[in-house]
C-alpha cells in the first residue's frame, strides 16, 4: 500500500496537485443500514471489538459510513503513524470528543490545538517529564507500600483483596498526588468528596463520548446535573491546592528549581515572566492528567494481573525479575531498580498489544489530503488504530497467545523487524502521550511489588472477562485471589 500522505496545505500548493488513484467512495466498508449506516454498531461497550473485527474483514483501510458522512478506519502501523505526526498542522482530534470533553469542563493540552495546543504541551511536558517524576518517586513509593499493608493485613484477617478497586485507587491517588500536589489516599479511604467528583466525571464522559444523540445539550438527566456539580467542584478544589502549593513555594524557594510534583512544575513554568501561561492553564491540566492517568493506567495494570494470573510461565519469569532486584526490599524504594525491569517492561507491551486500554485516536483532516493512494476532502474524520497490526498472524504469530518474551531480544531488532515499532499504545508525533514515562513507573513499581510478595490464583469459576469501554477499555473484573509467598526477611 501507498502510505504516504500528501495534503495541499503542505506538500502542494493546491487540491488539484494531489495525486492519487482512488477517493473516498472507492473504499470498501461495512453496508449498514439506510441513513443510519454504521451508526448503531459504533455506539455500546464493545464498539472497538467490531472496529477490530471490520479491521480483519475490510484491511487497512476503509470507511464507515454515519449519518451525515463517512469516517475512514486506519490500521496499518506505517500510515497511522504518519498520520498522527503530521498533527498539529494538518489534523485536529475529533471535535465530538472536544466539546463533550469541555462540556465537562475537561479541557487543557488534549482539547487545545494549533498555537494553544504548543504553548499548552510546553507546560504539560515540563510538568511530567523524567525529573519531576523522579523527585515525586519516594511519595509514589510511599502510596505503593501502603497498599501493600492495605493487602497483607486483608490477608491476615481472612480477608478478599479487590485488585480491581485498589489499583484505580492508587492511581488516583498518585495522579492527584503528581498533578494536585494533594495525598487523599483513597486506597484507604473510600468516600473522598474528589473520588467521588472524578468518578462522576469518568462516568458522565464515558456515557456521553459514545451516545447516539446529545440529550444533554437539550434536557439534563439527575446523572448530568451531578457531572456539572462534581465538575464545578473539582475545580474549586484545584484552585485551592495551586494556592496551598503557591504558599508553600513562597516559603521553600528551592521547589522552583527541583519541583517536587507536576503542580509544584507548572506554577515555577507559568510564574516565569517570559511565560504566557495562565492559571486557567493549570487548572484545565491538572484537572486533565488526573482524568487521563487514572484509568488508563489502573486499566493496564488490572489486564496485566489478569493475563498473568492465566499464564503461570509468565507469572514466574516476571517473580524471578522481581526477587532478582529486589532482594529482601518487598518494593522498590530505590529509583536507580526502575532501569531493571525489562520483563515487566515485555509484559506490559504484549498486555497492551492484546487489550490495549485506548486502542483508537480520532483526528479530522485540517485540508484535503491523499492516504494511501486516496483522496479525502477536508474535515474527513478518520479513526486510527494503536494496536491494529498486533492481531495480525503474520506479524505476530500464536496471536492470540500472550508471550512477553516477544518482546525480549538477545540482540537490537533492524528498524522494520522491531515489534515496539508495530503498535502505539501511547500514541504517536508530537501529541505522543506525555504521561507514558508517569504511567510506565506506576505499573513497574506496583507489578514488581505484587509479584515480589504475592502468587495470584485465577479464579477458574468466574465469568469471562470482557473488554469494556468506558471511555478507556477496561476488563470487566480481575478474579485473581492474592497468597502471601514466603520471601526473604523483608526490613
Ligand atoms: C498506560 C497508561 C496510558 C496510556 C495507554 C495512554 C494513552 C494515551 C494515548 C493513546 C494518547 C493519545 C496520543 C496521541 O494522540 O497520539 C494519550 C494522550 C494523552 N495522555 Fe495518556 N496514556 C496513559 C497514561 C497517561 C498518564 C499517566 C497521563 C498523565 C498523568 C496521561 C496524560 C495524557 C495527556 C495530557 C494526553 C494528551 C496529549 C496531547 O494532546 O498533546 N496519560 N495517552
Amino acid at each position: 500500500m501507498n502510505s504516504t500522505i500528501e495534503a495541499s496545505a503542505l506538500n502542494a500548493p493546491t487540491t488539484s496537485e494531489l495525486k492519487y488513484s482512488r477517493t473516498m467512495a472507492d473504499l470498501p466498508g461495512p453496508k449498514g443500514l439506510p441513513v443510519l449506516g454504521s451508526a448503531l454498531d459504533m455506539t455500546g461497550r464493545q464498539w472497538h471489538l467490531t472496529l477490530a473485527k471490520w479491521i480483519r474483514e475490510f484491511g487497512p483501510v476503509f470507511q464507515v459510513r454515519v449519518p451525515g458522512g463517512a469516517m475512514v478506519v486506519i490500521a496499518d502501523r506505517t500510515t497511522a503513524g504518519a498520520l498522527l505526526r503530521e498533527r498539529p498542522e494538518q489534523f485536529r482530534r475529533t471535535g465530538g470528543l472536544k466539546t463533550v470533553m469541555n462540556e465537562l469542563n475537561i479541557s487543557g493540552v488534549f482539547t487545545a490545538e494549533g498555537d494553544d495546543w504548543r504553548r499548552q504541551r510546553k507546560l504539560v511536558m515540563g510538568g511530567l517529564n523524567a525529573e519531576v517524576i523522579r523527585n515525586f518517586f519516594p511519595k509514589m513509593s510511599a502510596m505503593a507500600e501502603r497498599m501493600l499493608r492495605r493487602w497483607k493485613t486483608a490477608l491476615a484477617e481472612g480477608r478478599h483483596v479487590d485488585l480491581r478497586r485498589d489499583l484505580k485507587a492508587f492511581a488516583l491517588d498518585v495522579t492527584v498526588g503528581l498533578a494536585m500536589g494533594h495525598d487523599i489516599d483513597v486506597v484507604n479511604h473510600d468516600g473522598s468528596q474528589l473520588q467521588h467528583d472524578v468518578d462522576n466525571m469518568f462516568r458522565r464522559l464515558g456515557a456521553r463520548s459514545f451516545a447516539l444523540f446529545p440529550y444533554w445539550r437539550h434536557f439534563k438527566l439527575p446523572a448530568d446535573r451531578e457531572a456539572d456539580q462534581s465538575a464545578e467542584n473539582i475545580e474549586q478544589a484545584v484552585i485551592g491546592f495551586i494556592r496551598n502549593t503557591r504558599e508553600r513555594m513562597a516559603l521553600q524557594p528551592e521547589l522552583r528549581e527541583k519541583p517536587t510534583n507536576m503542580l509544584e512544575a507548572m506554577i515555577a513554568a507559568s510564574d516565569d515572566p517570559d511565560s504566557d501561561f495562565t492559571d486557567q492553564d493549570l487548572i484545565s491540566n491538572a484537572i486533565l492528567s488526573v482524568i487521563g492517568g487514572e484509568d488508563t493506567t489502573a486499566n493496564s495494570m488490572a489486564w496485566m494481573i489478569n493475563l498473568l494470573a492465566q499464564h503461570p510461565a509468565a507469572a514466574a519469569a516476571l517473580t524471578y525479575e522481581a526477587d532478582t532486584v529486589l532482594g529482601e526490599e518487598p518494593l522498590v524504594r530505590d529509583w536507580e531498580l526502575m532501569k531493571q525491569f525489562n520483563y515487566i517492561e515485555a509484559a506490559h507491551s504484549e498486555t497492551q498489544r492484546l487489550r490495549t486500554v485506548a486502542p483508537f485516536i480520532g483526528i479530522v483532516a485540517n485540508a484535503d489530503c491523499v492516504v494511501a493512494d486516496t483522496f479525502f476532502p477536508k474535515n474527513t474524520a478518520f479513526v486510527v488504530s494503536t494496536t491494529a497490526e498486533g492481531l495480525d498472524e503474520t506479524q505476530f504469530p500464536d496471536n492470540d497467545v500472550f508471550q512477553p518474551e516477544r518482546w525480549i531480544f538477545d540482540h537490537r531488532p533492524q528498524k522494520e523487524e522491531n515489534p515496539v515499532r508495530k503498535l502505539m499504545p501511547f500514541g504517536d508525533g508530537p501529541r505522543v502521550c506525555p504521561g507514558r514515562f508517569l504511567a510506565m513507573t506506576e505499573i513497574k513499581l506496583v507489578l514488581s511489588m505484587l509479584m515480589h510478595n504475592f502468587e495470584l490464583e485465577f479464579d477458574t469459576h468466574a465469568p469471562p472477562i470482557q473488554q469494556v469501554m468506558n471511555f478507556f477499555m477496561g476488563p470487566s473484573a480481575v478474579p485473581v485471589r492474592l497468597k502471601l509467598r514466603s520471601v526473604p526477611d523483608q526490613r
